[in-house]
């Protein structure tokens, strides 16, 4: 049966533009004032294109370029484009971290799309944040709505060797600290690293919140492995502008695709991408707008039967345009049909297995083989314990494998500017078998639960050779970085979780394999640091951080705003 398509009359925008009334009057005449006229309207799907260009992104460089090419789409289809700049969340500059400001570009998305005379929206985003963000609103509004990821950067040069975003400067900085690297050779490498507009082009966290975005089935089929730089880009954006105008008229709604199985989709590929640790807080959250329950322990499981597939830094050798050439994220796609739901509808109306249908892997070396996996299992384990009751995570594909189990004495910072003042310190304490630990860096404490998690080796270690120990915080870290750090421990510590109780000396046990991270300290001596703990005061006391303050939910729940979860109806404007 071929499905009821919607009527002009049915648009959300009919609202605005065709009554016979004084608003719409003001809507038609003020649309005139732009330079249109009714043939281009009349009877249309609005469409609006949510660019989250700006200068202080440069990952998102080319978007005005493609913000047009989007609009070209539209046009053809038959719709009436609308760009909307929002919040731009570049990942490069914003202080203390882009992450206190993700909920902040949601609800943008979600009032703009709210407030305005829109039938479809094109979602553009790629930098780490803005593609949850973007999500959220979209998801929370739930009307049609396609995803266009920014595409990676080209692969990074320095004399002859590939360079990857943020991997690559996480171990030449460690080596440049240990007295290996000179200032030529640094600034060159700040001349190669990043080449062109795009996004991250390690399997970060834009990467993989794009492929997850992807195998959710928001964006038209291969388009998170494209890279930015590559004329196929332009033909994507194009292609995505006319697919919104027919989801329109087939009113293919958010909530409609992003089902539990789309969920468990997504998950699956961020785990055969060896992904980002990100993506769980991410995806929970998104979750959390689609009426979908995901937790920490379905990461976990699904982690579990997933192999880890793709040979992508940090966790492995390549980057995003060799994965690209090797048949990108369609190619790996078709080597775990088993574990994906293969019936998942996607924005183009057809299933994520019509999809992937013909796409073949051109180089094992990137892509592995099932029988040759990388890892039996995905990249990323969740720990319980009585140091992180409510969970917290680690990528164990990007460590060194002798740390997988491993106790050690703790050496604790209070929080950041305490790390900065004594990590380099030649008195501090510290051996190889040390366990750091940072407080204080969780989504209140922070404020924003920066990637503070990834806590840099003394320098008098690095010199001594070593380049992995335990670290354990509740902030977040990098998708680009490695090591074996223990993340998003929760509660946090600024709360009073158990983190908040730990002191210079104590033994602190990690088990990978066994999930598990403890204290190992009496319960009657934990008790005593309990009842003589005091919480601190809030960071930062006024504006869009107090009222993240009072209302983000910790780690393990998505780091959503409380108000904001779940599927209530989004009120509809009166328009007088
Ligand atoms: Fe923009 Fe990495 S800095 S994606």
């Amino acid at each position: 049966m071929t499905p009821r398509r919607k009527t002009p009359t049915e648009l959300r925008s009919h609202r605005w533009f065709g009554r016979d009334d004084l608003r719409s009057f003001a809507h038609r005449s003020r649309t005139k004032q732009a330079g249109f006229t009714a043939e281009d309207w009349s009877g249309k799907p609005v469409i609006a294109i949510l660019n989250t260009w700006s200068d202080a992104n440069s990952c998102h460089a080319h978007f005005r370029l493609r913000a047009e090419e989007v609009k070209r789409g539209v046009w053809q289809a038959g719709g009436f484009a609308l760009e909307m700049p929002v919040l731009s969340v570049g990942e490069t500059y914003m202080k203390p971290t882009t992450m206190l400001y993700r909920n902040l570009l949601a609800m943008e998305a979600e009032e703009i799309l709210r407030a305005n005379p829109v039938d479809g929206a094109v979602l553009m985003g790629g930098c780490d944040k803005t593609v949850p963000a973007l999500m959220m609103g979209a998801t929370s509004m739930n009307i049609p709505a396609i995803f266009l990821p920014a595409g990676p950067m080209l692969r990074g040069n320095w004399r002859g060797q590939v360079l990857g975003s943020g991997s690559d400067v996480w171990k030449y900085w460690a080596e440049r600290r240990a007295g290996n690297l000179d200032e030529c050779a640094w600034r060159e490498m700040e001349d190669g690293i990043a080449r062109s507009f795009g996004t991250c082009m390690t399997m970060g966290t834009a990467s993989t919140m794009a492929s997850a975005v992807e195998a959710l089935g928001m964006t038209l089929p291969g388009a998170s492995s494209m890279p930015a730089a590559d004329s196929g880009h332009s033909h994507l954006a194009s292609a995505t502008g006319r697919r919104i105008v027919e989801m329109v008229w087939e009113d293919l709604k958010p909530r409609d695709i992003m089902t539990g199985d789309a969920f468990e989709n997504a998950v699956t590929v961020a785990m055969a991408l060896g992904g980002s640790t990100n993506a769980i807080i991410h995806l929970i959250a998104m979750a959390g707008r689609a009426g979908v329950r995901l937790d920490l322990d379905h990461f976990d499981a699904l982690s579990r039967r997933t192999p880890f597939l793709a040979n992508l830094r940090p966790s492995g050798q390549f980057l995003m345009e060799d994965f690209y050439y090797a048949g990108g994220l369609r190619a790996l796609m078709t080597r775990i049909p088993d574990l994906l739901h293969q019936d998942a509808i996607t924005a183009n109306g057809r299933r994520i297995a019509d999809n992937v249908e013909g796409a073949t892997v051109s180089n094992e070396d990137v892509i592995a083989p099932r029988e040759r996996p990388l890892n039996a299992e995905g990249g990323l384990a969740v720990l319980r314990g009585n140091l992180a009751p409510d969970g917290a995570v680690i990528k164990h594909t990007a460590m060194e494998p002798r740390l997988l189990r491993h106790t050690g004495p703790a050496v604790v910072f209070r929080d950041y500017n305490d790390l900065e003042r004594r990590i380099d310190d030649p008195g501090l304490p510290v051996t190889a078998d040390s366990v750091l630990v940072l407080q204080n860096a969780g989504p209140l404490g922070a404020p924003g639960m920066p990637e503070w998690g990834m806590l840099p080796i003394p320098k008098k270690l690095l010199q001594q050779g070593v380049r992995d120990m335990v670290r354990i915080s509740d902030a977040r870290m990098s998708g680009t970085a490695y090591g074996a750090c223990v993340l998003h421990v929760a509660p946090e510590s600024f709360v009073g979780g158990p983190l908040a109780l730990v002191r210079d000396g104590d033994l602190v046990e990690l088990d990978v394999a066994a999930r598990r991270i403890n204290l190992k300290v009496p319960d009657d001596e934990v008790a005593r640091r309990r009842s003589a703990w005091k919480p601190r005061e809030l960071p930062y006391p006024r504006g869009w951080v107090a009222l993240y303050s009072k209302h983000v939910r910790q780690a393990d729940k998505g780091c959503d705003f409380d108000f904001l979860e779940g599927t209530a109806p989004v009120p509809e404007p009166e328009i007088h």
